[in-house]
Formats: structure tokens, sequence, C-alpha cells
């Protein structure tokens, strides 16, 4: 049995970057041969449409493999995307329904980590792309990672969050700890990733500073550039690593996404 790795890709605050990084990752796994699972765990459905899957083809959410006990399999619940390796369950609204789940049934965390289980088990890398808020969804994603990269941008109110997700990792490894031993490895926070910076700023160089001083090699280097190829590859639905392999900021990606690699060895 391979050693199951699940990253979700986290911040409570929206807006900082958490999709481009989650697709472009995932996409830079597959890229590399590394079969991989992106989970659209956000009802927006944002990273669904970046990789060109579609909200609408979207058959299954997590919501109805947790609601109906669907099974989950690769290449029949589990669908491809139209990249090599990279497989998708994508989201849609209806993914809203596992609120309503979560605040019914209790053991939906645990539900949630034996659905990741047995998808880690078919995959070599499970990627969630996480919603913001401090919600219970975001606890169920913690719950089922093995590691997890805060996404950040050098905005006070984004760095802010850093300290609670950190805490809440802390909580919940120790609650996981004390009542079961699946053998899955218990979340740790395993990196930072700083993006959408403007270079050659002094808010950059403080934000930088400020973060090293109290998170030290939890920050991931370099910064991702703030480009507008960034947004290019958003609104034609292909992630740039696959449309824009040459440019700065896929360049970067590749350094910072090595060391996330790197991280969850
Ligand atoms: N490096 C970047 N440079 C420029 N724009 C970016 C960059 N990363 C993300 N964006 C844009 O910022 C917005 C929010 O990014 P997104 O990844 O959706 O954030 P989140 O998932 O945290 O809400 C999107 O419109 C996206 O296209
Ligand atoms: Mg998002």
């Amino acid at each position: 049995m391979r050693e199951p790795k699940v990253i979700s890709f986290l911040n409570y605050k929206g807006g900082v970057g958490k999709t481009n990084v989650s697709v472009n990752f995932a996409t830079h796994c597959a890229q590399k041969g590394l079969e991989t699972l992106l989970i659209d765990w956000d009802p927006q459905g944002d990273s669904t449409e970046y990789v060109g899957f579609g909200r609408e083809n979207v058959e299954y959410t997590v919501y109805d493999f947790l609601a109906e006990n669907i099974h989950p399999e690769k290449g029949v619940t589990i669908r491809p995307t139209a990249f090599e390796n990279l497989s998708i369950i994508g989201a849609n609204a209806s993914l809203k329904n596992v609120e309503h789940l979560v605040s019914r049934q209790e053991d939906t965390f645990e539900r949630f980590r034996d659905l990741l289980h047995e998808c880690a088990n078919q995959f070599d890398i499970v990627v969630i792309d996480c919603p913001p808020a401090n919600s219970h969804v975001n606890i169920a994603s913690i719950f089922a990672s093995t590691h997890v990269f805060i996404v950040t941008t050098s905005s006070s109110d984004s760095i802010d969050k850093i300290g609670l997700v950190d805490k809440m990792v802390g909580d919940i490894s120790s609650v996981i700890a004390e009542n079961s031993s699946d053998g899955f490895g218990l979340p740790q926070l395993s990196g930072i990733v700083l993006t959408m910076a403007v270079e050659n700023t002094v808010g950059l160089d403080v934000a930088q500073e400020h973060l090293k001083a109290i998170w030290g090699n939890l920050i991931i280097e370099p910064a991702i550039p703030r480009t507008v190829a960034a947004a290019y590859s958003v609104s034609e639905n292909v992630p740039l690593m696959v449309s824009r392999q040459n440019t700065k900021i896929a360049i970067r990606y590749r350094k910072v996404f090595e060391e996330v690699l790197r991280r969850v060895k």
C-alpha cells in the first residue's frame, strides 16, 4: 500500500490565491507523472472550472460521496480531466449541503477522513483546494490531510490568519492521535506559500521579514509574483503550468512546488 499523501492548501481568507496554487500544483504533479487527484472542496467550484472540467459536468461532489455512500473509484466515480494523470472530484453549488451534513452527523469528519484515505490509496497524491472561512468544512479538510500548506498574500489580514490555522492543525492532530490509529499520517502544518507578491516593494520586503521572523523554515521561497498571466489562464480555464510553461510565474511555481513535494516525501 502507498503511503497516503493528502495535501490541503488553506487560508481562512478568500481571494489569496489558494485555487491558483492548488490547481497548478496538482497539474505540476501530474506533469511529473504522479497519479494526482484534485478535490474541489469549495462550492464555488473555481478549481473545477480552472482545470477545464466545468461545474456542469460534475456528477458527484464530495457531498454526494458522503451523503449517498458512493464508493470512490478512479475512472468511474472519480473522473479524469483532459490532462494526463490528473483526476478530479469536482464541485458545484450542491457541495454547500456538506455544512448541513456536518451539523447533523457527528461522524462526518471521520467519514471524510475515511473517504480521503480510500482516494489516497488509488493515487500518488491528493490535493484539496479549500474554501475560505474558519468553518466545519475546513476542519474536515484538516482532519483528512497529512500535510497542510497555508497560502497567503503579503496583506496583514491574510497573514493574520496563519496563527489560527496553525492552532487548528495542532488541535485536530491531538484529537486524532487520541482517538484513532488508522495509519494515516496526522495532519501537520508543512509550509507557507507567499503569493500575489508585488516585487521590489517595501511592503513585500516587510511582510517577508515578518513572516520569516515568526515562522522560520515554514516559509517556502521564492514568493509567487502577481502577474496578469495568472488572471488570463484562469479566464481561459487552462492551468498556467500547461499554457504558460515558460513564464516567470510558472518557473517560480515549479520551484515552490518542488519544495512542497520535498516536504511531503
Ligand atoms: N499570482 C497571481 N497573480 C495575479 N493574479 C492572481 C494570482 N493568483 C491568483 N490571482 C487572481 O486572484 C484571484 C483570487 O485567486 P484564487 O486562486 O481564486 O484565490 P482563492 O482560492 O484564495 O479565493 C483570482 O481572480 C485569480 O485569478
Ligand atoms: Mg478558491
